[in-house]
């Protein structure tokens, strides 16, 4: 079974409570998720593997360490998960961004494909797969199946906010990915969305309503 893990950073946890007041305008949203994105990938990228490297500083040669092993793609939902491709970027600026589109239908609650565009060594890259939402979790599980039938194989859900039927189904779907939220909130309205959640992110980063 996929492990969830709650990044309750004191940090995250303010940043989190001012993206939800509904006061909040949509720069300060923008620019909180970005701040709050960065947060997480801290976590997220704990276990990436180091290798051996020799330099030489101002004083002397050093044994050292960087990065090695597999690269990484970003990969966002459209909409709303755009809104934490850069605050990931700016901690990890050789990643590849990957996009795919997919938006929920308003009555059926499924997922809808729009836009599906990876980059051609996504195979081969750990995907950091990312979208503020996990509600029903229909969208992220779809959009897993997208990235493992393209061959992905290392796949981490990387979410803002998520309620519980959310995680279930992704670790019912696939227990091979685990899940990292800012949050883990309390269920779903009968309108699918996330109490007490933030509403809508795709329109609150984006000002659409
Ligand atoms: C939101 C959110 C997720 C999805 C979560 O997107 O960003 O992608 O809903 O819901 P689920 O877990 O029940 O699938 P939305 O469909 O509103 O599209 P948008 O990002 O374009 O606004
Ligand atoms: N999508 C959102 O943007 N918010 C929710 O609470 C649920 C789905």
């Amino acid at each position: 079974m996929s492990k969830v893990l709650v990044m309750d950073h004191p940090l995250i946890q303010h940043k989190v409570s001012l993206m939800r007041d509904k006061e909040t305008g949509t720069k300060e949203f923008r620019e909180l998720l970005n701040e709050i994105s960065m947060l997480m990938a801290y976590e997220v990228t704990r276990d990436l593997p180091l290798r051996d490297i020799e330099i030489e500083t101002p004083i002397c040669r050093a044994q050292t360490k960087v990065i090695a092993g597999k690269k990484l793609a970003i990969v966002p939902i459209l909409r709303a998960g755009l809104g934490m491709v850069d605050g990931i970027m700016s901690l990890v600026p050789s990643a590849k961004v990957g996009h795919i589109g997919l938006y929920r239908d308003p009555i059926t609650l499924e997922p809808v494909e729009y836009y599906c565009k990876l980059p051609e060594d996504c195979e081969e890259r750990e995907i950091l797969l990312v979208d503020p939402m996990l509600a029903t979790g229909g969208s992220a599980s779809a959009a897993i199946h997208f990235l493992k039938r393209r061959g992905c194989k290392h796949i981490k859900l990387v979410c803002l906010i998520a309620a519980p039927e959310g995680t279930s189904r992704i670790q019912a779907d696939h227990p091979d990915v685990n899940i990292y939220v800012a949050a883990m909130d309390e269920k779903l309205n009968d309108h699918g969305y996330i109490i007490p959640g933030l509403g809508d992110a795709g329109d609150r980063l984006f000002g659409t309503k």
